[in-house]
């Protein structure tokens, strides 16, 4: 009965405002990818308002399952299906509570097995879709909630060697974003924005040395000072060119410290993965990095670096090749990490 040559595993992501499902063959293959977004929900509020994202996930997560299944020719899962999996952290608690028990759910009724899935490993896996990843790598994971060097020493281990001592630089760029006016999430806006202008502010971004870590909170309040700043006096400034100076603020910020851990730990490969990593200057930056020391670089497709369900499927598929299976009585793990090196 079990003669399947390929494994096909059902993932679910829920740790946050959008709620998917996806269907991914062997880890690199997308059979689909249904993902429901609630942003116009919480734009009014600026921000994710758990108990409005908790209802949304409850209100979607069927359709997005049925759909999933649908597109992906399943209609016998208990055959055609190797495992389930679903984020179980990081994450809003009541939002990811929702994605875990439909796939615990779902592996139960269909007596599959469940793998439990690490947020922050799925957008690092969003890079499998492009190609297979050479070991050691160094990911460089930079989304809404997290801002982490992580060294990779092979397939399917993570370890921090540098992260955010304050805000995320997703979190940064939606705070800035909010200083100028602009609907959360506004990394996207404030990209388009800084095409239209120069980076000539001076922006001053805290720089600790000799370590990997980040601190993103004083180049936000220096947005805010310089527009406070400009208003109180009633004089003119550009917003394009305060987009500008900001994101390369970001840029920079992040390359000098991949720069250090390239130079410290030597990778053979460099991984880009999250929602800020749709960045087309961090990008541009990184494909710059990656030509200057010889080293590969993957990064996750645009379309796959915010939050969807088939980067779970990919990161399940690492585990399932290990055969780590989860118990079913698994809960949720919000503020759930890998282990600093
Ligand atoms: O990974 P993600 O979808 O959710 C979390 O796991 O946090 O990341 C969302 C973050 C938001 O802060 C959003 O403003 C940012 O990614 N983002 C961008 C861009 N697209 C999304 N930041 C900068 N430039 C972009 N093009
Ligand atoms: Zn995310």
């Amino acid at each position: 009965m079990n003669e399947k040559t390929d494994d096909i595993i059902l993932a679910f992501e829920s740790s946050a405002d959008e709620t998917s499902a996806a269907v991914v063959k062997n880890g690199n293959t997308i059979l689909s990818n249904v993902v429901a977004t609630q942003i116009a929900s919480h734009q009014r509020f600026g921000g994710i308002v758990p108990e409005v994202a908790s209802r949304h996930h409850l209100e979607w997560i069927n359709r997005v399952t049925e759909e999933a299944l649908t597109k992906a020719g399943i209609n016998d899962p208990e055959r055609q299906l190797s495992a389930v999996a679903a984020t179980y952290g990081p994450g809003l608690v009541g939002s990811l509570l929702v994605g875990l028990m439909a796939g615990k759910t779902f592996a139960m009724v269909h007596h599959l097995p469940f793998i439990a899935v690490n947020h922050l490993a799925g957008h690092i896996s969003a890079a499998n879709f492009v190609k297979a990843t050479v070991y050691p790598a160094l990911a460089i994971m930079v989304s809404g909630g997290h801002t982490e060097l992580l060294w990779m020493e092979k397939e399917n281990t993570f370890q921090i060697i540098g992260t955010t001592l304050d805000d995320a630089a997703g979190e940064a760029f939606d705070k800035v974003g909010r200083i100028l006016g602009l609907k959360y999430p506004a990394g996207k806006e404030i990209q388009e924005m800084a095409g239209h202008g120069k980076a000539v502010i001076k922006f001053p971004i805290a720089h600790t040395e000799d370590d990997f870590d980040f601190s993103f909170s004083g180049l936000k309040s220096s947005v805010l000072n310089y527009v406070h700043h400009h208003e109180q006096v009633s004089e003119e400034f550009n917003r394009n060119d305060v987009a500008a100076s900001f994101q390369k603020a970001v840029v920079e910020a992040i390359t000098k410290k991949s720069r250090l851990a390239i130079e410290k730990f030597q990778p053979k490969q460099l991984l880009l993965g999250g929602g800020v990593a749709a960045n087309l200057a961090l990008r541009t930056a990184f494909e710059n990095l990656s030509k200057e020391y010889k080293i590969e670089l993957t990064e996750a497709p645009i379309k796959l670096s915010g939050d969807n369900a088939a980067m779970i499927g990919a990161a399940a598929y690492l585990n399932y090749k290990q055969r780590l299976f989860a118990p079913l009585d698994l809960n949720v793990d919000p503020s759930l990490n890998f282990a600093r090196m």
